[in-house]
């Protein structure tokens, strides 16, 4: 078979953001997505898994390192594609933000099917393929200057710990930060520590609620809806971000609505069966949109018109 002309390949990825030059120059890494273009967007780069810790029954958390000279370089809010050789491929958002992902990023992976559960069974040391990283995320300078409202619910706080990070990292340039974070019961609240780190830096508002308590359980009982009286904003300077499953959205969206924060103040991320992630195969379109290249991460005056999207 004649070898495809690299330029005909590059044709492959034009759903891919090109990097801007100031990123490339950053400390002589390529990014990630450079990387894949040179051969196919499709065609995953080989990373190693340096940490897999357990977090809760379902989940897990990894570190993966890329080759060295690579970088992710990513937007917080944006996924990769997670492949393990002979299973299969899944989108699984980054959880660690781009202030702490030099070379080595996290991902906060739930045990559901076939991918993810070949995925919990590899040891540090051993290989995964990585495609991405996809779509847009949260558009975090824009967010300067603003209060910001975290309320994602269950695994909705992997995506968003990215953006927690990304904020807190830069925490001058933000206004107030809080934080409502909601799980079935006790035991499916992630990253349980480092919101205690959140907590003790005294910056932050931090409230959590379980939907079922249990004897140890001190805390708020109730759906995520019932924190929002605990707190008061102000609606034309806040922007709100929220990460959950959609039957979570409706109700969120009614509470910050009623809170008076204007829909283009308020941000989510829609999941979507996704297979390219680059706007090519259409699994995730909804209406006109591709959440894999437009989203994931959109404001909800951009969504709100598309029937499909929640
Ligand atoms: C942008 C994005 C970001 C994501 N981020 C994360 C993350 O950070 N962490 C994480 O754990 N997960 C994340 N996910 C979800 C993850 O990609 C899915 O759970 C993925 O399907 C897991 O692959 P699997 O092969 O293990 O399971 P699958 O075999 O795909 O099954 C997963 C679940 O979906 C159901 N299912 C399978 N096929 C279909 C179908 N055709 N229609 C409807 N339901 C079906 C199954 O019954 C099962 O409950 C993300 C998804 C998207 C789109
Ligand atoms: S995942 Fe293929 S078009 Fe979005």
């Amino acid at each position: 078979m004649t070898p495809t002309p690299t330029s005909a390949r590059r044709k492959e990825g034009v759903g891919v953001t090109p990097t801007p030059q100031r990123e490339k120059d950053r400390a002589g890494v390529t990014p990630l997505r450079d990387a894949l273009l040179e051969e196919s967007i499709y065609l995953p780069i080989e990373a190693t898994i340096a940490a897999a810790q357990p977090m809760t029954k379902l989940e897990k958390l990894f570190k993966v390192e890329l080759p060295q000279g690579l970088s992710l370089q990513h937007e917080p809010g944006q996924f990769v594609g997670v492949s393990v050789l002979g299973v299969g491929e899944a989108p699984i958002s980054i959880s660690s933000s781009p202030s702490r992902s030099n070379g080595s990023f996290e991902l906060c992976v739930r045990k559901v099917g076939a991918v993810t559960q070949a995925l919990h069974a590899l040891k540090p040391g051993q290989s995964i393929g990585i495609r991405g990283p996809f779509g847009h995320g949260f558009p975090v300078a824009d967010f300067r200057g603003k209060d910001i409202l975290f309320a994602p619910g269950g695994l909705g706080l992997a995506p968003l710990r990215s953006l927690i990070q990304e904020v807190l990292d830069q925490r001058h340039l933000f206004g107030r930060v809080v934080l409502l974070y909601g799980a079935r019961n006790p035991s499916e609240l992630l990253f349980t520590d480092e919101i205690e780190s959140w907590r003790q830096r005294g910056d932050m508002e931090i409230h959590l609620t379980v939907d079922r308590g249990d004897e140890a359980w001190k805390g708020n009982v109730g759906v995520i809806t019932t924190l929002f009286p605990k707190i008061q904003v102000h609606p034309r300077n806040t922007i709100a971000v929220t990460v959950g499953p959609p039957v979570m959205y409706r109700f969120v969206l009614m509470e910050l609505l009623g809170k008076g924060i204007p829909e283009g103040n308020i941000w989510l991320s829609l999941e979507r069966r996704m297979k390219c992630g680059v706007g090519k195969c259409g699994h995730c379109q909804m209406n006109h949109v591709f959440a894999c290249q437009d989203g994931p991460a959109f404001s909800y005056a951009q969504i709100k018109p598309l029937e499909e999207a929640l």
